[in-house]
């Protein structure tokens, strides 16, 4: 694999103007500091993606897709990492200058080739436990769940024994380090430095990206226990915004569209069924990223059925994918599997025929939507009808394309049984007042985020004060002076932190480079959201600057208390200096 040296990348992120890769494609107006347009990843009706030219990063408020020009590259034109750059080195007339076998190249796909390694031994080991009288559990387990043997070893599903460390000492006779076993996250270290298997007692589900490597795994338990699933934690190979379970087969599959359904079971009782194009997210909601990577694999053919749970949290699961899929240029149908909860329960129930006919008969996101909201009204009442045909109205003038739009008044009106041109003319008038109701993508409320979700709790002033710091010079030079990396909170904060301080000092700060350090999606879109950190747009520098003193004080106050808790406090003429530091800041002009 060819590697491009990490200067060079530096290189052309430093001389790109990222307004220039993204106003060919996004209209973007100014607005403020920033330029705002239609996000491309999902579907909108109010720009809320905007892109910092100060910054050289762009950010979704409504999607939470961020980065820089590279990652623009990456997900909208669907380019790996190498291409992204040669394109944007070829804007700048810049020569790649590719390294075959440089050391880094080495040391970074080493890395990951030896994480595959030892998870396809892994998986090995517990396919190998599951067929021995040490699995009979998990084996029984799945066969009363109607799997045959034929499609265990199809998806390599195993069993991890009860004792926690036998998959370590089998892998480390095959002569894996620790440090590779901690870095796939197989192993996890107790605070005395033990070493033990992350997964034990559990039936066993490895994970695979497109191209077979097994990147992670999950793993059920066979009682009622909680949690369900545990899923290996995120590591440099697995990346849950990235991958979908089962997509190294559906890929291959001779039907041209692809099933989206919810779990890990659903998935393996639909392939054995036939349905080999069946894929499911990794325990988290449908994302863009995931949306794209269907697209990628749908070849003409853009649709995509969603076979989700027919319980309520499914339907919002649904409502919620559907402006995801269609933002990506998927045309997104439901399958009704009722009266069955998922499609491992209907597909037991009544076979692979009724299912395949409910495909044929799979809703478009429009119609299961209306009838999803019917829900919501009295249908027996004369009142409760007049205002569910209204909310429909509603939706209807949020369609853009006229021809659909005349299609769904259609539809609506001879459905319902409603006069065509007085709901004609009602669609129009909603439309005037600008009623409508259109379909985007909506974040899902707290109470119905399922498990996984990567939470956003993100220490909101230390964000803002980062932001700060790679907006302002003069800021950096005043945290400089009071606080170091180490009183930020552990992780993405501190490395930030680490290196807008370590620019600083270089002459200036970087936030598209910074943002390239960040390896997996997830963080990306994280760093970018510290960095466009909207409230700072708004503020004047006056309160800028109390914002930025208050949160100093406020660390150094924390810091210092820690420190006497843990009888690390310095001399008492320390402490005395330090306080009366602190109140210079108070008048400090920043
Ligand atoms: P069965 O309950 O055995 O039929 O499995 P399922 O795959 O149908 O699971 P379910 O429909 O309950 O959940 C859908 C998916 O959400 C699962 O496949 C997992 O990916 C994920 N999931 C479910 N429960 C948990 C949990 O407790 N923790 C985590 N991390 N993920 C879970
Ligand atoms: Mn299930």
């Amino acid at each position: 694999m060819p590697y491009i040296p990490e200067k060079f990348v530096e290189d052309v992120l430093s001389r790109t103007d990222i307004y220039d890769v993204i106003s060919p494609v996004v209209e973007l107006k100014k607005r403020g500091g920033n330029y705002f347009g239609l996000c491309p990843f999902h579907g909108e009706k109010t720009p809320s993606f905007s892109v910092s030219r100060q910054k050289q990063l762009f950010y979704c408020f409504g999607c939470h897709i961020g980065g820089n020009a590279i990652s623009f590259l990456e997900q909208y034109e669907n380019e790996t990492f190498v291409e992204a750059v040669e394109e944007l080195a070829q804007r700048l007339n810049m020569a790649v200058p590719y390294e075959n076998d440089s050391a880094a190249a080495r040391a970074r796909s080493g890395e990951r080739s030896e994480i595959y390694e030892a998870n396809k031994e892994a998986a090995n080991y517990y396919y190998m436990v599951l067929k021995s009288p040490a699995g009979k559990k998990g084996l029984d387990y799945l066969k009363s769940r109607g799997l045959s043997d034929e499609t265990i070893l199809k998806f390599g599903l195993g069993y991890s024994p009860a004792a926690r460390d036998s998959l370590y000492k089998y892998l480390k006779e095959k002569g894996f380090s620790d440090a590779v076993l901690r870095a796939g996250g197989l192993v996890i270290y107790t605070d005395t430095g033990q070493a033990k298997d992350r997964f034990f007692d559990r039936v066993m589900f490895p994970i695979q990206d497109a191209n077979k490597h097994v990147i992670g795994f999950g793993g059920r338990v066979l009682t009622d226990a909680k949690p369900k699933y545990l899923n290996t934690a995120e590591t440099s190979v697995f990346d849950k915004s990235r991958n979908l379970y089962g997509l190294h087969l559906a890929r291959r599959s001779r039907r041209s569209y692809m099933i989206l359904c919810e779990g890990y079971m659903d998935v393996i009782a639909m392939h054995q069924a036939g349905f080999d194009n069946a894929v499911a997210s990794l325990g988290t909601a449908l994302t863009p990223g995931h949306a794209s990577i269907i697209k990628k694999y749908a070849g003409d053919n853009s649709f995509t059925y969603l076979c989700y749970d027919s319980d309520n949290a499914g339907v919002n699961a649904a409502l919620r994918a559907m402006p995801i899929l269609k933002g990506a240029g998927l045309d997104a149908r439901i399958i009704d599997m009722s009266p069955h909860k998922d499609p491992d329960e209907f597909i037991r129930a009544l076979g692979a025929e009724a299912f395949e006919e409910r495909i044929n008969r799979a809703k478009n996101g429009f119609v299961f939507g209306i009838e999803v909201l019917e829900n919501s009204y009295d249908m027996r009442d004369p009142q409760g009808r007049t205002d569910y045909i209204n909310a429909v109205a509603a939706r209807v003038a949020g369609i853009k394309d006229e021809i659909e739009r005349a299609n769904y008044v259609n539809y609506v009106a001879e459905r319902y049984e409603v006069d065509v041109g007085s709901f004609r003319k009602k669609v129009t008038q909603i439309a005037l007042e600008g009623k409508a109701v259109f379909q985007t993508y909506s974040e899902p409320p707290e109470n119905e985020v399922r498990y996984d979700i990567e939470s956003n709790d993100m220490n909101r002033p230390q964000g803002v004060l980062i932001a700060a710091m790679a907006q302002k010079p003069e800021i950096t030079r005043v945290v400089k002076d009071y606080l170091t990396a180490e009183d930020f909170e552990e992780g993405i904060y501190r490395k930030l932190v680490t290196e807008i301080m370590k620019q600083a000092d270089e002459g200036q700060v970087k936030p598209q480079i910074i943002l390239n350090m960040f390896d997996n999606e997830a963080d990306r879109a994280f760093v970018s959201a510290v960095f466009e950190e909207d409230g700072l747009s708004d503020m004047t520098d006056e309160e800028l600057s109390e914002a930025v003193k208050e949160t100093i004080y406020k660390m150094v106050k924390r810091s210092m208390e820690t420190a006497a808790k843990s009888g690390e406090a310095g001399t008492v003429q320390d402490v005395i200096k330090m306080q009366k530091k602190l109140q210079e800041l108070r008048n400090l002009k920043i």
